[in-house]
């Protein structure tokens, strides 16, 4: 259902691996209401990946960078200066922890490895805002959307090191904003997913329960990455201008609930 919500805007999309990624999602539908969309991944998701097949059907291209390096992202952005001139939106869909990775439990970190997550999970929001910041690359009321969980502000123990990472992230957006904002009316907000089927999703232990426990917990039920991209183009449309520095829930109810009557009959054996 396209409503041309985002007709002659333009914007750069990160972390779009496979069909299953959020960010593979949102780039369909921008495009779907007529948005200009520039892909981009790290080099190695180029050659593992299917960005490229994803480039192809939207009729666009992908800039390989790094998003923890900062020549690779100024690569990526004097492009999209050359192409679009100013942008419109960016999209933050990157997560990685070494740790989860490869096993480390949070009461056995390799620190190493936790600056690693926290610097390509959070600290590369940062440095693509800073970078378009200085470049004043943003268009005005331009819209910068992270995805984030609910471990950023509850505990859930098998997201390891990943439940820092998000509160960094979440904390970045509201510090940023308020410098995009004042600069040039830009907004910057997090969104607070399901939990997803998707590659990173899945490298969590535990994610098959945690889907299932999120389905029954949520009065709504769990919300699919479709739905994710409904809400990022909204995000980034003009419907929403005056939303800024917030981390929003897109759960079903989850974040709001305690326990459910069907959980709770389950426990009682009922
Ligand atoms: N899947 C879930 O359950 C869930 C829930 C809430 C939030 N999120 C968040 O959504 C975002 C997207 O994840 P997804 O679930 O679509 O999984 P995904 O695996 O499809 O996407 C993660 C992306 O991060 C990219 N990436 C990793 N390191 C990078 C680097 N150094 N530079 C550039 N890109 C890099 C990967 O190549 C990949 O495309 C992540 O921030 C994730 O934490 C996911």
């Amino acid at each position: 259902m396209a409503n041309n919500l985002l007709k002659g805007k333009n914007g750069i999309i990160f972390g779009a691996l496979d069909e299953n990624s959020i960010a593979w999602k949102v780039a369909e539908r921008c495009h779907e209401e007529g948005a200009g969309v520039l892909l981009s991944n790290a080099p190695v998701a180029l050659r593992m990946g299917k960005v490229n097949d994803l480039a192809q059907k939207l009729g666009t291209e992908v800039i390989p960078a790094d998003a923890t390096v900062m020549e690779d992202l100024q690569a990526l952005f004097d492009k999209a200066a050359e192409k679009y001139g100013k942008i419109d939106f960016i999209l933050h869909s990157i997560g990685m922890s070494p740790n989860v990775r490869k096993g480390k439990e949070y009461t056995g970190l390799n620190h190493e490895w936790y600056l690693k997550t926290l610097d390509i999970s959070a600290g590369s929001f940062h440095k693509m805002m800073q970078l378009a910041y200085q470049m004043d690359l943003m268009n005005e009321w331009g819209s910068i959307l992270g995805l984030s969980y609910i471990a950023a502000q509850r505990s859930f123990p098998k997201y390891n090191d990943m439940a820092d990472a998000k509160a960094l992230l979440e904390s970045i957006a509201r510090s940023f904003g308020y410098h995009f904002g004042k600069k040039s009316k830009v907004r910057v907000n997090t969104i607070s997913q399901s939990p997803t089927p998707t590659t990173a999703g899945t490298g969590v232990k535990g994610f098959d329960a945690m889907l299932e426990y999120g389905e029954k917990t949520s009065p709504l039920g769990n919300a699919s990455a479709d739905e994710c991209a409904d809400f990022c183009v909204v995000m980034f449309s003009d419907l929403t201008r005056k939303i800024t520095m917030q981390n929003l829930f897109h759960d079903g109810g989850f974040s709001s609930m305690g326990i459910s009557m069907e959980l709770l009959e389950g426990l009682a054996g009922e």
